[in-house]
């Protein structure tokens, strides 16, 4: 991949715009979204990436008045390489502090009882991702890269794919993914919407594994797409699902510690805290964090080990967030309670036991507070990575200090020497404080030097590296699947060539092919329009039409019978030429059957919505009906029980869509074709089948031959088309292509 140009978009930009008194302020955003992708673009001109350039699309984070806007753009534009996308008013509430923030933020955490669902909210969540869309849509070229940020966005990708459907395009999930369960509380339309709308993107990235897995098993749960190690194929496009857990600037943080400004802060702070034991606490505030668990856990402390009292203090910094959503403007009154109650109960003139502020720190100053702290401590209840764990351990180039850290946070899948801790019980939070207060100096060392080194590694350049690369690769593998898409040439080749031959053989399946799939075979009856395009086709007298299908005799009698056209019943054990009579290809057993039919019911009793079908020469278990997950998971144990019970039985187990088929070994598609191959020579060939069994038939075709399998899988055929619709369009033109030329 050239060097191209990355667009990021964000809800928050990073930097955040204040109004004071007419004048315009811009500071730094805080969260981890903001202050990670900051630090990486940074880096951007010093790394060999196959992007080089960059625009920052988002939120300013203030609702603007009209005649600063121009300003704002500019300045946006000039200083940030950004652009500013405004909110109204009512986008704030129902959109931003709504559905973002008071229904998936909350859902998300597994906080259902704080979850608001409300229409507006949603109708106002579509609206906004239109909008950013609207704005990309003017803004993107065709070879930029995209790179999509966090849950405001959701819906975006699969927008913006309607508008630019071959642009590469990213999204990153910051936040956890809940499990099916949970994520099923919104409304079906929504959980719908949101699941579709990722899925517009070619790859999707989480912090953890188990995010991921999550967010797959919905996909499953929901759309019904299964997954081949994360690789998703739609119809339109390849997605993968992948995990990158997000990495901090370690260098940055190492260096910093020795800057003059952080120099000076440490030893302001140090002055007034003389020899105390630091515990440090920072945090947006967030009910998501846990602060009002770890304020009882530092209280639990006091009171169990009275030794400690006077000589450890908590500094606890809570990051103004969200100001206006409800939960947060009511935590903030309950944490200040909660500290001075602390404080009143356990201070004295000359200790204080809780340092509280409410308010955002610079760079030099939070740097100078994790250099100072012997123990950061930062239990979440729930938090998608939690940045700050790794900035604490990044800024101790001396390798002191014990980070406690929840095993609820996405960062403890990858800081296992830190202490890990489950948030919610006060007596673990309180002994672990012990336990990091008193733990050796050399066993800080070991621990925090395994930890820094996997940070330093793994950092924030290099998580955005992996992510890109791998988005690249994508692109490549979008490429390779969808390289025999049936193009309108193509299309055009194929009826040119129809019409100018004069001996053609037509090859057809029938379900998944000419008809949808539905979920009982006998409702899958031909429609009008398919019987009078079949019927086209076989009254032309240069065609050989033949229906090749899995389906028993009867019913491909019943439906197609009085048409002049072959007939090739349960995948080629029965052959029916288009003036003839039905004939087995080769002599056949079904003594088997009476053995095996038993087996398949008894899986069919297990599994509601399962059933078994009986023909002549096959037996078929069909599970399409049945419960996504529990019917693939049966499906696994019935083919396991069938190889073993049928090794020494001349038969064969096949599995095909949502079905798996015992049939006489020797009998399958490409045989039965070949008897019509062999017959005379054609100087036009074609034949489209939807699933695995059409691939015996496409392997025997002759080069010449136009073969196409319906839905993008890895194929022998020559072309890819995405639905049934597209063949009986294809099909419907054929006859009238050779009736136009006379
Ligand atoms: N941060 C900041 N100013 C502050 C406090 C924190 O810029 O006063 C930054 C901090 O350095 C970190 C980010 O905010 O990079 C917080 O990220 P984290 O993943 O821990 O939590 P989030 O806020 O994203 O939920
Ligand atoms: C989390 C989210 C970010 C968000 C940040 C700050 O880290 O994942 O998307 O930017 O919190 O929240 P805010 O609402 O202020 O943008």
């Amino acid at each position: 991949m050239s060097a191209r140009r990355m667009i990021i978009v964000s809800n928050r930009l990073p930097f955040t715009v204040t109004q004071e008194n007419g004048e315009v302020r811009f500071t730094p955003s805080v969260g981890g979204v903001a202050t990670g992708l900051r630090a990486f673009l940074e880096s951007l001109p010093n790394i060999n990436l196959p992007v080089q350039e960059y625009l920052w699309v988002g939120w300013p984070g203030a609702t603007i008045a009209d005649d600063a806007k121009e300003l704002i753009t500019a300045r946006a534009a000039n200083e940030f390489h950004s652009y500013p996308v405004f909110f109204s008013e009512k986008e704030v509430e129902q959109f931003y502090q709504g559905f973002c923030n008071s229904t998936i933020w909350p859902l998300f955490h597994y906080f259902p009882m704080n979850a608001r669902f409300d229409g507006t909210f949603w109708q106002q969540y579509v609206k906004v991702n239109q909008e950013f869309c609207n704005t990309l849509a003017q803004i993107v070229q065709p070879d930029d890269v995209l790179w999509i940020h966090d849950y405001h966005l959701m819906l975006l990708p699969q927008m913006l794919r309607q508008h630019a459907p071959n642009v590469l395009m990213g999204f990153f999930l910051h936040i956890p993914f809940p499990s099916y369960e949970i994520f099923s509380l919104l409304p079906p339309q929504c959980r719908r919407q949101i699941v579709e709308g990722l899925l517009g993107a070619n790859l999707i990235g989480f912090h953890t594994y188990d995010y991921m897995q999550d967010f797959l098993r919905c996909v499953l749960r929901i759309l019904g797409y299964e997954n081949n190690m994360g690789q998703i194929l739609l119809s339109d496009h390849v997605v993968k699902a992948d995990c990158f857990p997000m990495g901090i600037d370690f260098d940055t943080f190492q260096r910093a510690v020795s800057t003059p400004a952080v120099i000076t802060e440490k030893e302001e702070l140090l002055k007034t805290l003389g020899n105390t034991k630091i515990i440090l606490s920072v945090d947006r505030l967030d009910y998501s964090k846990g602060i009002i668990n770890r304020l009882e856990g530092f209280e639990t402390l006091l009171e169990a080990y009275p030794e400690w009292r006077a000589n450890v203090a908590l500094i606890m910094i809570v990051v103004p967030s969200r100001i206006g959503v409800l939960d947060y403007d009511q935590m903030k009154k309950q944490i200040e309670e909660c500290v001075g109650k602390i404080n009143g109960k356990f201070g004295t003139i000359s200790w204080t036991p809780i340092i509280y502020q409410f308010k955002a720190l610079h760079f030099h100053q939070l740097v100078a507070l994790y250099t100072i702290s012997h123990v950061a401590l930062v239990t979440p209840l729930r938090d998608g990575m939690n940045l700050i764990a790794k900035e604490y351990i990044a800024s101790k180039p001396d390798k002191t200090g014990v980070l406690i850290l929840s095993e609820m946070a996405g960062a403890a899948k990858e800081l296992g020497e830190a202490l890990i801790i489950n948030p919610t019980t006060k007596e673990e939070i309180a002994n672990a404080i012990v336990e990091a207060l008193q733990m050796p100096l050399e066993e800080q060392s070991r621990r925090n030097a395994i930890m820094q080194h996997r940070l330093r590694r793994y950092n924030v350049v290099r998580w955005a590296a992996d992510f890109i690369n791998d988005l690249a690769t994508a692109g490549e593998h979008q490429r390779s699947y969808f390289a025999k898409v049936l193009t309108s040439t193509d299309r055009r080749h194929i009826i040119e060539q129809y019409s100018n031959s004069i001996h053609r053989l037509v090859m057809l399946d029938y379900d998944g092919t000419l008809m949808p799939f539905v979920n009982r075979p006998a409702l899958a009856k031909p429609t009008e329009n398919i019987l009078n395009i079949l019927s086209e086709l076989s009254s032309q007298h240069q065609n050989e039409l033949v229906l090749i299908s899995g389906r028993d005799k009867q019913t491909l009698q019943e439906w197609f019978g009085a048409l002049p056209m072959g007939l090739v019943a349960e995948h080629g054990a029965w052959i029916k030429n288009s003036t003839g009579e039905w004939k087995t290809l080769k002599p056949l057993a079904n003594d088997w059957k009476p053995k095996l039919l038993p087996i398949l019911e008894s899986y069919a009793d297990r599994l509601p919505g399962a059933f078994v079908e009986e023909k002549e020469y096959s037996l078929v278990w069909h599970y399409r009906a049945a419960d996504i997950e529990q019917g693939r998971h049966t499906a696994h144990e019935l083919m396991d029980e069938m190889l073993r019970f049928t090794a020494n039985i001349d038969v064969q187990v096949v599995q095909g869509k949502k079905i798996i088929e015992v049939r006489n070994a020797g009998i399958n598609k490409g045989a039965a074709a070949s008897l019509w191959l062999s017959q005379q020579s054609y100087d036009f060939i074609l034949s489209i089948g939807d699933d695995s069994t059409d691939e015996d038939l496409f392997a025997i075709l002759p080069e010449t031959a136009f073969s196409i399998r319906v839905g993008v899988e890895h194929t022998q055929a020559r072309f890819h088309v995405q639905s049934p619709t597209e063949v009986l369009r294809l099909l419907g033109e054929l006859p009238r292509a050779v009736t136009d030329r006379h």
